[in-house]
């Protein structure tokens, strides 16, 4: 039996951080449909404590989506911030309220100034608070990959004590290793069981090293059982983990992991084209998923193996992630197989012998010139070679 991952999509929270990203209200409704569409557990849906537009558009999308997925905001662990996160999103049926205060010494020392005791009681209080206002609290120990083993956990116990529902554990500057990772998640996941095992046990990575959605996976293996993702890997700085790709490994790779998700793959293509569209960041073209070239294939051994079985070189279909039908980009490259697929798809027939032989050279022509040859390229070829008839 596959254990349920809960999927907690930052889109509208870390994605948009980044320079640039910035989306008006509007916007944000029409990513947070889509995450829907795409049936995303929980939406973190903005910081509402710092400016009224973004505490606006975390109400519209508590009151617009919020009867189906959970909704959730970010908050410092100040009665202020908490306010503002449990006004913004309690119209929904599911609000959270998302605490974050740091746990390594860098950040205790040098953005608090205080005692490691204090830092940890400010944390206690502000969960005690928030659990005032409602039932579901998410704790995150920011810089945790960073912390002191010990330091992290007495913060996670009094946490959990106080009432926090989730603890989301992040690497946040994207300085784990997955092997690391997971044995840090594992560790936490076996004491945590032990205290109290309805929490949620939760990561939230970044891919400064290109790793989070490595290390993501190395966590779910190690027993965590939510996943803080972005669609296309937005986030600050290289990005958070993205979702296409951690739903995707553990769709592809179920026996794997022995998880699945409740996400709808056939959505992943548009909400990946949505987000780009919308915040103005293209999308990288060898991008796995939802690049562009994500199911293009060029090499003419590729191409011969694909057109005889396309799990010969395809280990997932590009209708299960929403995009376009696999496409062969012809190249000098390409065979005799996958040109004469090209023109057969056209409506043309390629003819045998010689006759095919002379189009294939002249197809071979056009491609060293051109490098890569599309289907107007081909029409022309065909509609201009006289032993070549319409079928
Ligand atoms: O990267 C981080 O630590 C965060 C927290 C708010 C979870 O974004
Ligand atoms: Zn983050």
């Amino acid at each position: 039996m596959s254990r349920n991952i809960i999927v907690f999509d930052t889109t509208l929270r870390d994605g948009e951080q980044v320079p640039g990203a910035k989306l008006n209200v509007q916007q944000k409704l029409e990513v947070a449909q889509q995450l829907k569409r795409l049936n995303v557990d929980i939406i973190e849906a903005g910081f509402p404590a710092s400016s009224a537009g973004d505490f606006e558009a975390v109400q519209q999308i508590a009151r617009t989506v919020g009867d189906t997925v959970s909704v959730t905001a970010l908050a410092r662990a100040v009665k202020s911030d908490i306010d503002a996160v449990y006004e913004s999103v309690k119209i929904a049926q599911n609000p959270l309220i998302h605490i974050v205060l740091g746990t390594s010494n860098i950040h205790v020392e040098k953005k608090f100034n205080r005692s490691k005791d204090a830092v940890l009681q400010m944390g206690v209080d502000a969960v005690q608070y928030a659990k005032t206002l409602l039932p579901n609290v998410q704790y995150s120990t920011e810089d945790a990959s960073r912390s002191d083993f010990e330091y992290l956990w007495a913060t996670i116990e009094a946490v959990v004590k106080a009432g926090a529902t989730m603890i989301n554990v992040p690497d946040t500057v994207g300085y784990a290793v997955p092997e690391e990772f997971g044995d840090l998640i594992r560790r936490i996941n076996e004491r945590l069981k032990n205290l109290n095992d309805k929490v949620v046990l939760s990561v939230h990575c970044h891919n400064d090293l290109g790793l989070a959605t490595a290390n993501t996976l190395s966590a779910v293996k190690n027993g965590a059982e939510k996943v803080e993702v972005t669609i296309n890997g937005l986030g600050e700085r290289a990005g958070n983990a993205s979702l296409e790709e951690v739903v995707m490994a553990l769709k592809v790779r179920e026996n794997h992991f022995g998880c699945s998700t409740g996400i709808r793959t056939e959505e992943l293509h548009r909400a990946s084209r949505l987000v780009s569209l919308l915040t103005g960041l293209d999308v990288q073209v060898n991008k796995a998923i939802t690049g562009e070239n994500a199911f293009a294939h060029s090499s003419g051994i590729h191409q011969d193996g694909l057109l005889k079985d396309k799990n010969v070189y395809e280990i997932m279909s590009p209708q299960e992630v929403g995009a376009e039908s696999m496409e062969l980009i012809l190249t000098a490259r390409s065979g005799r197989h996958a040109f004469r697929n090209a023109v057969e798809k056209m409506g043309f027939e390629a003819g045998d012998g010689e006759a095919f032989e002379q189009l294939f050279r002249q197809f071979l022509a056009l491609a060293d010139a051109k490098k890569e040859v599309y289907d107007h390229d081909v029409f022309y070829l065909v509609t201009n070679h006289r032993t070549v008839s319409m079928s």
